[in-house]
């Protein structure tokens, strides 16, 4: 058997108020796997990815990179976590120094440092931007600068929180174009189930802390029941259109 990349058993996260917001939630990623994290507001996915990275500490259960636990409040290069709000994230005066940040943590420095900085910059196609103040980039130059602040310690997996939340359609095409590209595992949070279904072959959908579904991409999105047992709604691109002029089956669900 292959072993995972990310392998999580049981986790579970109860808060100091006795709200269960994870049950035992298990799964494995495998290299180079892209895998979308589906469900409602509230259904813990930005808790479940903050778990993963261990920002914060689970309850009970265990979460393991490459067959090696991980701490909570460690350092952990391998997982390149991109926040839904930009502004948590970006904290230098520039860009450049903002993506030097986890280079360094990584014990890089001088030319070696500065070329990490550059090639990450050159990834996400922000070069130009290199020496701009952070809170004078537009909303979607924020994103990318936060991708490449992930990607300059070369993680094996990134997890994205709403990466195309407030990209107009140009700068989510760009970012759609620029992950397909990758070869790292993603887990990508999102509403947006049109990126989920370009971007990965498979999706897990939770609700209320819990997983309901892990499946084949388009069998999870395509299952009206099940969507709509969980307040999501069938991606428009796979509801069979007979015409042009078309009506939406609404009533299958
Ligand atoms: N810092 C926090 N303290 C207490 N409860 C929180 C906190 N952050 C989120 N929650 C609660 O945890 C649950 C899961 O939230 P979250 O992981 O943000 O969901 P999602 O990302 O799927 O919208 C929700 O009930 C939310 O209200
Ligand atoms: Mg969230």
């Amino acid at each position: 058997m292959t072993m995972s990349l990310l392998h999580t058993t049981d986790l579970t996260l109860t808060r100091a108020t006795g709200e269960r917001v994870l049950h035992d939630i298990s799964l494995r990623i495998a290299q180079g796997e892209r895998v979308g994290l589906i469900g409602p507001n509230g259904a813990g996915k930005t808790t479940l990815m903050l778990c993963l990275t261990g920002v914060i500490r689970a309850s009970a259960g265990a979460v393991q990179m490459d067959g090696k636990p991980v701490t909570p409040g460690g350092f952990h290069p391998d997982m390149g976590f991109v926040f839904q709000q930009a502004e948590d994230q970006l904290f230098s005066p520039t860009v450049a120094e903002d993506v030097a940040f986890g280079a360094r943590n990584l014990g890089l420095s001088g030319a070696v440092l500065d070329r990490a900085v550059a090639t990450a910059l050159d990834r996400v196609g922000i070069t130009g931007l290199a020496d701009r103040p952070v809170h004078h980039l537009s909303g979607g130059e924020k994103r990318l600068a936060c991708l490449a602040g992930v990607l300059v310690m070369d993680p094996r997996l990134l997890l994205l929180d709403e990466p195309s939340a407030a990209l107009d359609l140009r700068n989510r095409r760009r970012l759609i174009d620029l992950l397909r590209g990758m070869d790292q595992a993603m887990l990508i949070a999102s509403h947006d189930l049109e990126l989920v279904l370009e971007l990965c072959p498979r999706v897990i959908l939770i609700d209320a802390g819990r997983i309901v579904a892990d499946g084949a991409a388009r069998s999870v999105l395509g299952d009206a029941a099940l969507m709509a047992r969980h307040g999501q709604e069938v991606p428009h691109s796979l509801i069979y259109h007979a015409r042009v002029d078309h009506a939406h089956p609404r009533h299958i669900v």
